[in-house]
């Protein structure tokens, strides 16, 4: 089994830095939902998990969990449009929540704007985003972001949530690819 060493081109985030922007991410959400009655985070797995259970130690209204598994329609040349397929569905009525979105990486937009169109079916009281991650200028859909950890270049990156084919979402730290050892 080869180590993720070999596969790490240069540390992007390091654990310190991830830590400290979350803290601020949790401060900024105890804030802003602070008369929230209902608060409900959904995490979108896989790469989401390590940010949500993070995330969550800092915010300070009461609020529950809820996890969904979405996968992107279509490959190469021929974008979702607007559609993804859900692998896992929540548990939860959103109806009249406090929806809050925690997701591991915006890149298109494809995902969470499907998402998005899907669980306002659902009539939540609100829906928003919170992304650790922000290729922003990868976007190809408008997707309105509420919270952002960080901007980040187009580089492909892993770690903290991020997998290299499932493997490595444990390391504390976000780093960069080495895309001569790793075939993206
Ligand atoms: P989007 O629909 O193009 O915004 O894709 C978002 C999804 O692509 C994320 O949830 C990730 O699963 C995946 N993704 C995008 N960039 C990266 C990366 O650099 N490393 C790992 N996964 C990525
Ligand atoms: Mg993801």
């Amino acid at each position: 089994m080869v180590d993720y060493i070999y596969y790490l081109k240069e540390v992007l985030i390091a654990e310190k830095d991830l830590q400290a922007r979350i803290a601020e991410l949790g401060a900024a959400i105890s804030h802003d939902y602070a008369d929230s009655t209902n608060l409900l985070l959904i995490c979108i797995l896989r790469g989401g998990v390590m940010f949500l259970t993070d995330l969550m130690r800092h915010i300070t209204v009461p609020h529950a969990i809820d996890f969904m598994a979405v996968s992107s329609y279509g490959v190469g040349g021929r974008e979702s449009q607007g559609a993804v397929r859900i692998k896992m569905d929540l548990m939860t009525d959103i109806r009249d929540r406090d929806v809050l979105i925690v997701e591991d990486i915006v890149d298109s937009g494809h995902t969470l704007s499907s998402v998005m169109q899907l669980l306002s079916t659902r009539k939540p009281k609100s829906l928003h985003i919170c992304t650790l991650l922000d290729k922003e200028e990868r976007r190809e859909v408008e997707v309105p972001v509420r919270y952002r950890g960080f901007s980040i270049p187009n580089k492909f990156v892993f770690g903290y949530g991020l997998d290299l084919d499932e493997l490595f979402r444990n390391l504390p730290f976000i780093g960069v690819v080495d895309l001569r050892k790793y075939d993206a």
